[in-house]
């Protein structure tokens, strides 16, 4: 089975979140289930100056498809520089402002994409995987164009690459696509939407997300356009690289632990506080995430003071709305020693932070997955998440039963309630210290966090739609 992926960003050339890390660690883990994937990325400056020697395998106007063979990846390369050779990231200048002309970046993108999927570049796929709405006009030209049948995946429905009616002409589809049947909503493109009622199956990132986008509150608009189609949905919970993501052999870190030998977390800990000027002693929670609306910080930096005032610690690796940036910033001013902050993105502080930190925090309003959650149940670094989405799916709430049985990962809390959230931090402050806390860290240790069912559930679902 072939199966061309097209994503925005894949680790480790291009990583803005989450959907890098999915589509950088997928390709590997289908290859025991008997699919070979190859990966449509954009050639931004930094994934171009990552490549090694590359082929030339398609011309397109204003540049040229290169194929790659990268960090375990077989990628194609969409190298246009008019549109992706520019400083910044991904999706906007420095100062976060997206690019005006991201509709045709991306709507290009697809439009190679399609072409690539028909062969163009001499390999033929069975079956397209397209990620979020950067992608989501690859099912549009497959469904109006012809080609293999295809996949979409939502990371996140509240992005959803809507534009003004007027760049309908600069797409590339036919006119037929202008309707309820393709990209038009509201009067506007949607690419998302587009995507959403052409592909052969959607999916999303867990089985609990793919309930919620069915309804209003989380849906984001987009509930009533895939109602009709909710039989073609499917959960398949991400992941992680347990290699990347290993604290056996990660150099990353201070020093190397296992579940057997959690003692040695502490020298983790100790460069944490060394490194941010923290004092020791009390749990030390941590964030590491973009600082959004999304991800429920503000109720986070409600509940700094009473978080203190339990004894417990906070490092905050992050960065995003100046606002959240700013309220971390003066929390590690007004608790000198017990809140420290990082504000910026560094992958190999976030692999210390893991290793260090006793807890993490998630009170997200809506997860789709997440994955640092994920992560930290590898490190031992007990969760504290809000029950949503892939959240939902993939901590075991330290109640009474759980506990009892011992199965106990994490702690979970009703979501957008600051008082939740001040709650499940007092009752992980409370088992901190207590045998039960080890019990817990191992619990969450052997937690099965790999690729290996949801590549099989991938794979199974390639072939239930491929010709
Ligand atoms: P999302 O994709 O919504 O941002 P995920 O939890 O799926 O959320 O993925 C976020 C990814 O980005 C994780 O790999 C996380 O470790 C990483 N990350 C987020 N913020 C930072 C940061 N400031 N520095 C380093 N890594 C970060
Ligand atoms: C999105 C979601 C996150 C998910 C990631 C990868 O960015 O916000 O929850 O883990 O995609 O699927």
């Amino acid at each position: 089975m072939k199966v061309l992926s097209v994503a925005s960003e894949v680790y480790p050339l291009i990583k803005t979140g989450g959907l890098a890390d999915v589509a950088g660690a997928l390709p590997a883990a289908l290859v025991g289930a008997g699919v070979e994937m190859r990966t449509l990325v954009p050639g931004y400056p930094k994934v171009m100056a990552a490549l090694g020697r590359t082929k030339t395998v398609m011309k397109v106007d204003g540049g040229q498809v290169r194929h790659a063979t990268q960090d375990g990846l077989s990628l194609y390369v969409l190298d246009i520089p008019a549109l992706f050779d520019r400083e910044g990231g991904p999706y906007g200048d420095a100062s976060g402002r997206d690019w005006d002309d991201n509709a045709r970046r991306f709507a290009t993108f697809a439009h190679v994409a399609a072409r690539i999927a028909r062969g163009e570049a001499g390999w033929q796929p069975d079956v397209v995987h397209a990620h979020d709405w950067q992608a989501a006009l690859v099912p549009v030209h497959l469904r109006f164009g012809g080609g293999p049948p295809s996949v979409l995946t939502i990371h996140n429905i509240a992005f959803q690459g809507r534009f003004g009616g007027q760049v309908f002409g600069e797409l590339g589809l036919p006119d037929s696509a202008w309707s309820v049947d393709g990209v038009e909503y509201y009067g506007d493109v949607s690419f998302l939407k587009g995507g959403l009622v052409t592909a052969d199956v959607i999916t999303t990132v867990s089985p609990t997300y793919a309930r919620e986008i069915l309804t209003p509150h989380f849906g984001m608009g987009m509930e009533g356009v895939i109602a009709p189609r909710a039989h073609l949905v499917r959960g398949i919970v991400n992941g992680i690289d347990t290699d990347v993501w290993n604290p056996e052999t990660d150099d990353a870190l201070a020093r190397n632990y296992t579940a057997r030998t959690l003692a040695r977390r502490r020298v983790n800990r100790q460069a944490l506080n060394d490194e941010f000027g923290l004092t020791p002693g009390g749990p030390l929670f941590c964030v590491i995430s973009r600082l959004t609306w999304q991800k429920g910080l503000d109720l986070l930096a409600d509940n700094i003071d009473h978080l203190v005032g339990l004894g417990g610690k906070l490092m905050v690796l992050g960065t995003g709305e100046p606002g959240l940036e700013d309220a971390f910033r003066k929390a590690a001013r007004r608790h000198p020693g017990h809140v420290a902050t990082h504000i910026g993105f560094d992958e190999k502080l976030s692999h210390r932070v893991q290793a260090g930190s006793d807890a993490i925090l998630l009170p997200s309003r809506f997860e789709p997955c997440g994955l640092t959650q994920l992560y930290a149940l590898r490190y031992g670094c007990l969760p504290v998440v809000a029950r949503t989405g892939g959240l939902a799916d993939t901590v075991i709430h330290a109640n009474g039963a759980a506990r009892r049985a011992a199965v106990a990962t994490g702690f979970v809390h009703d979501t957008d309630s600051g008082p939740a959230l001040g709650d499940a931090i007092t009752d992980a402050v409370a088992l901190y210290g207590t045998p039960e806390w080890g019990v817990m860290q191992r619990n969450a240790m052997r937690a099965d966090v790999s690729w290996n069912a949801s590549a099989e559930e991938y794979a199974a679902l390639y072939k239930t739609i491929a010709l």
